[in-house]
């Protein structure tokens, strides 16, 4: 099957989430299992830093092209790459007005939002760069609201054009909270027929809604756990889309993430300052002292430190942690969170951080490499998250021996068995339900308890690093998904 993949983040080259590290290791997977795959990816200022960080240097494919629909036309370049170790290639969608800005996603230079106009530059780019290329794909993967119009696109008329003739569009919904909604008068941006501006495509409650469309006009729709496609089609997950997901439900799959295994491997990761596995546990210890010093803490093996790796956005329930922050420092534990995101938080724990430089540090900003020495260092790490379509933290923590701590919601629920006190051989962390910070204190508490239990701890902490998270059992599912969506 030729599979093309359409994303606005792919990992490692250019991410602020878990969309990147989907889209960066499950191509590799899919050509593993046979298909032709190619990842189209915006060339964003962050890639390019990338690789010249990496010293590579993409090529151009062919010579700059005016792209032009509706009443747009912009020029594209595409550049060939391939995804880091793997021969598969990644195509590069570049405009420097579109794509060279500070931030992946930040605003036009003259200060607009122009964030549904340079995605539709970039799938109409996509379309373009198929038919230019000769790439007549099975499969079109859309991920996400940026690639939402693609298989409306594909509706309206794009089956004329000899290379999107038989295909078939997939939709994943990663996160079913980012529509990409705008006023009614953007419908004009999408070029579209006016038949596409009704409550049966792109039209919801008077506004455009391209993550409604893609949910209609996919021939397959699949989210990233099977907990969370179950939540998404109830009123309180739904977003205002529950309506939608259910009258679809018959196309709608939840497929686990995978995690790279290869990249995220404490046995071999060479940015961890220690190595070790299951047999080899007592090296962890090495990276809890090198992540302590890092943190300006004084190395205590008793003393557990808590973790978090995370966007610092609602989604991910920091402001549950901050009311019992301190609560939690006086009750012994010790907390290192690197996160960037909404001001309010970052200076709140920023705030807890600076009264207690002994026991608890705050990193703001984006660090791959420490992500990796807090996975590996930490002894829990903490989710509280308020939804979570999947989470890929809990997976790479419990790769690393670490113990989540999780809100049981979403992707969450599905992939940490919580201790009771009963359930040691299958249990790998702890949870909590009601979304309070009081929960949240307790279920750390139990885990602190726990700690203290050097076998019980290794027991839990076994059962963790036995979990099968690789992409193989996941990849083919898709792969069903994909024959099913080529039967329609
Ligand atoms: P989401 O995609 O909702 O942010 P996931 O758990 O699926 O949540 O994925 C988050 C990914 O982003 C992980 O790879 C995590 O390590 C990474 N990440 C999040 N915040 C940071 C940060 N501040 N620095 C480094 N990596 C981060
Ligand atoms: C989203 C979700 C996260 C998921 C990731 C990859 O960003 O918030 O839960 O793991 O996408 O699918």
């Amino acid at each position: 099957m030729r599979v093309v993949f359409a994303t606005s983040e792919v990992s490692p080259i250019a991410k602020t989430g878990g969309l990147g590290d989907v889209c960066g290791s499950l191509p590799k997977v899919l050509r593993k299992m046979g298909h032709e795959v190619a990842v189209f990816m915006p060339y964003y200022r962050q890639a390019r830093q990338w690789f010249d960080r990496n010293g590579i240097v993409p090529h151009q494919l062919l010579p700059t092209v005016v792209i032009s629909w509706a009443n747009w036309i912009a020029e594209a370049t595409f550049l060939r790459a391939t995804l880091p170790g793997s021969d598969v290639p990644l195509i590069l969608v570049a405009n420097d007005y579109f794509f060279e800005r500070e931030q992946i996603y930040a605003r036009a230079p003259d200060g607009n939002d122009d964030f549904l106009l340079r995605y539709t530059f970039f799938c109409r780019a996509v379309i373009r760069a198929c038919e230019l290329l000769d790439v007549a794909p099975d499969i079109l993967h859309c991920h996400d609201w940026h690639t939402a119009l693609l298989p409306l696109y594909l509706d309206s008329g794009l089956r004329g054009s000899p290379q999107f003739a038989r295909t078939r569009s997939v939709y994943t919904i990663h996160n079913l909270h980012y529509q990409g909604a705008a006023g009614a008068d953007a419908f004009e941006l999408t070029g579209l027929h006016s038949r596409y501006w009704a409550p049966d495509a792109l039209e919801h409650f008077g506004q455009l809604n391209p993550m409604k469309g893609a949910i209609l006009f996919a021939d397959e729709v699949t989210t990233v756990s099977p907990n969370y496609a179950r939540e998404i089609q109830t009123r309180e997950h739904g977003a205002g889309l529950d309506g939608v997901l259910r009258a679809v439900s018959h196309k709608v799959n939840g497929i686990l993430n995978g995690i790279d295994v290869d990249e995220w491997n404490p046995a071999t990761d060479p940015l961890l300052p220690a190595h070790y596995d299951a047999d080899s546990l007592r090296d962890k210890t090495k990276a809890k002292r090198a992540l302590s010093k890092e943190a300006g803490f004084r190395f205590s093996a008793k003393r557990p430190i808590v973790g978090a790796v995370s966007r610092l956005v609602d989604q991910k329930g920091f402001q549950l942690l901050i009311p019992v922050m301190r609560r939690l420092l006086h009750a012994g534990a010790r907390l290192a969170i690197l996160g960037s995101g909404e001001p309010e938080l970052e200076n709140a724990l920023v705030q807890i951080a600076s009264e207690h430089p002994d026991d608890c540090r705050v990193w703001i900003g984006f660090d791959n490499a420490l992500a990796h020495r807090i996975y590996g260092g930490a002894d829990m790490l903490l989710m509280p998250s308020m939804y979570e379509p999947c989470g890929l933290n809990q997976m790479y923590a419990l790769r690393y021996g670490t113990l989540p701590v999780v809100r049981l919601t979403g992707g969450l629920a599905d992939t940490v068995i919580p201790f009771d006190g009963t359930n040691g051989e299958v249990a790998n962390g702890f949870g909590f339900v009601a979304a309070h910070p009081f929960d949240l204190y307790l279920a750390t508490w139990v885990a602190m308890l726990n700690f203290k239990d050097g076998s019980v701890w290794k027991t839990l902490q076994a059962n963790g690093m036995a979990c099968d998270f690789s992409w193989e059992r996941s990849a083919a599912t898709y792969d069903a998904v994909y024959r099913r969506a080529l039967q329609s």
